[in-house]
């Protein structure tokens, strides 16, 4: 291991002309754009984050107007990115940046680390591509390149593994273009050095990579290991007004998509049309069951059995605060399992 050379040099000359320089939050940079854009980047791919933090900029573009705007906007802006903690813990995060630092993002770790949704990897990458100041960071990305091209054996989320790598990564961070060099190893991991296809003739890394030598490559990291997560099953109506209105609620605050608009679910216990009669004051016509999907949490697995009732008198519902009837081709942002869900209805029956 210690014959390795370091790997800055190599990593920074392809990032010159395979890295990603264009990204919405590197134009302008602030501890802001990033700081939201690495939290958005957490569980999502960049394609995907793009147009998301677009509309939150335009919506949001400074820290004092996310700090002071209803958590209900908030939620509304993150609605099908999914992972909704994050959208919580970064309006809370952005009143204690505003109440504790004057509403600048602080540039250290350790005060990064003290906000809600701040890890020690994203806290490394916020002070380094917002500052350009030292900092190794450690997320899935990294964590690939670096266990290959060390040959560390493991896991992510031993403790042994993970402790080997921060130093590994500690060792590799340059002291300067600190930013360019953390932006080239998430998209060394990103596009080259990917988990099942890595494109190992064309990584600048390669000439002495211990995984590649060997290879290992596709050993390396060896899988996490994951618990089991429990099914848990839901049933949820799909009410339809006419050819195309479908009736959307707001979910309670505490629990599972928490303030955001979703399907009316039906408590476990109870007949879906009483409950329907009795809670929403809609007598249905016909009941049919849809073809159920599953949707993995971070802890558990749903299945969601939808249930479609066409009703055509519907006054016993108006548009409230929380129920509102919408075109089924317009649904409010709702998360992605439940876009999935109106997507597939059937055209009307
Ligand atoms: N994943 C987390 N942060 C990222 C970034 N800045 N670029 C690409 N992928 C990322």
């Amino acid at each position: 291991m210690n014959a390795r050379t370091d790997i800055a040099d190599r990593l920074l000359r392809w990032f010159e002309d395979h890295g990603r320089r264009d990204l919405p939050w590197q134009h302008p940079r602030s501890g802001y754009r990033v700081w939201v854009s690495e939290i958005m980047l957490q569980q999502t791919q960049v394609a995907t984050v793009i147009d998301y933090f677009n509309a939150f900029m335009a919506r949001f573009p400074d820290i004092h107007t996310l700090a002071e705007a209803p958590a209900d906007d908030v939620m509304r802006h993150w609605a099908g990115l999914g992972y909704y903690a994050r959208a919580r813990n970064l309006h809370a995060a952005a009143k204690q940046v505003v109440a504790e630092h004057g509403g600048e993002l602080p540039a250290d770790v350790d005060a990064l680390m003290t906000l809600p949704g701040i890890g020690r990897s994203t806290a490394g990458a916020i002070r380094a591509q917002a500052f350009d100041a030292w900092a190794p960071i450690l997320d899935g990305n990294a964590k690939r390149v670096l266990a290959r091209y060390h040959g560390v054996d493991g896991a992510p989320g031993e403790a042994a593994f993970e402790k080997a790598l921060w130093a590994l990564a500690e060792r590799e961070t340059p002291h300067e273009r600190v930013a360019d060099y953390t932006q080239a190893i998430m998209d060394l991991g990103a596009t080259l050095c990917t988990r099942r296809n890595p494109d190992c003739p064309a990584c600048p890394l390669s000439d002495d990579c211990v995984a590649y030598r060997q290879g290992r490559q596709h050993e390396i990291p060896a899988a996490r290991r994951r618990k089991r997560r429990p099914l848990r099953h839901t049933r949820m109506l799909v009410l339809q007004r006419g050819p195309d209105e479908i009736l959307f609620q707001r979910r309670p605050p505490a629990g599972i998509w928490g303030g955001l608009w979703a399907l009316p679910e039906v408590p476990a216990e109870r007949d879906p049309e009483t409950w329907c009669r009795d809670a929403l004051g809609l007598a249905p016509d016909a009941v049919r069951e849809l073809e159920p999907l599953r949707h993995g949490f971070t802890h558990f697995e749903l299945e969601i059995r939808p249930l479609h009732m066409q009703v055509e008198d519907a006054a016993g519902i108006m548009d409230a605060d929380d129920c509102a009837w919408h075109d089924r081709n317009a649904p409010p942002g709702v998360p992605a399992p439940i876009a999935r869900l109106i997507r597939r209805l059937p055209e009307t029956p």
